[in-house]
């Protein structure tokens, strides 16, 4: 089968989630953002703001804030990974990157997604590993939103999207498993 930097990009990359603690690159930060910029947008609204996360506190501060939300929940309403009590949303990665935008823009999810995949590809692309995460979506349904919103300079009107946190990955997995019956030819 025919290939190419992208479709090798595309197929070698992974959900991951372990890392070392080897910072990520200023320079490989920057590689990111560009992507991530590049990203198309409905009617090019680039209607999104993206936070890049260092600070580990935060993170640590985020994780307890999303388990106490979480836990909240039944147990079939939540993901399994919260029943293990050292389970962190972050997986510990070195980077995390928040995308916000306004919720009333009928494009903003969508277009969010897309940009968090250019950033993963970009990663992976760059010999780095990701993860996106919907998870730290309940950072901002708890009393701390309003705290984490600031903490992450979302500007006004603007809700959490999606993140994705990045690093060199310390794990190492299979491809996921292709699921049938998605495709229709309509001829
Ligand atoms: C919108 C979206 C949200 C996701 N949220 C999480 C998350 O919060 N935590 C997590 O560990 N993985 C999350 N994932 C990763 C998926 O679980 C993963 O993509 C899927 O299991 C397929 O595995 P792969 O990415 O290794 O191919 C998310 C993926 C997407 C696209």
């Amino acid at each position: 089968m025919m290939s190419n930097a992208v479709l090798d990009t595309i197929a070698a990359r992974r959900s991951h989630r372990a890392y070392q603690d080897t910072p990520v690159s200023q320079e490989h930060i920057d590689l990111m953002l560009k992507a991530f910029l590049e990203s198309p947008s409905a009617v090019n609204k680039q209607p999104w703001h993206i936070s890049v996360v260092r600070n580990q506190q935060l993170l640590d501060d985020m994780n307890a804030a999303i388990r106490a939300e979480v836990m909240k929940r039944t147990a079939a309403d939540r993901s399994p990974r919260f029943e293990d009590n050292k389970f962190h949303v972050f997986y510990h990665a070195p980077l995390v990157f928040f995308l916000s935008a306004d919720p009333t823009w009928r494009y903003a999810a969508l277009d969010s997604g897309i940009a968090v995949q250019n950033i993963a590809l970009a990663a992976e692309s760059l010999g780095l590993g990701s993860v996106i995460l919907g998870m730290p979506r309940d950072a901002f349904a708890g009393e701390k939103a309003d705290e984490f919103k600031k903490a992450l300079d979302f500007k006004a009107g603007e809700e959490f999207m999606i993140a994705i946190a990045v690093g060199h990955p310390a794990d190492d997995k299979p491809a996921h498993s292709i699921q049938e019956g998605h495709i229709s030819y309509i001829d």
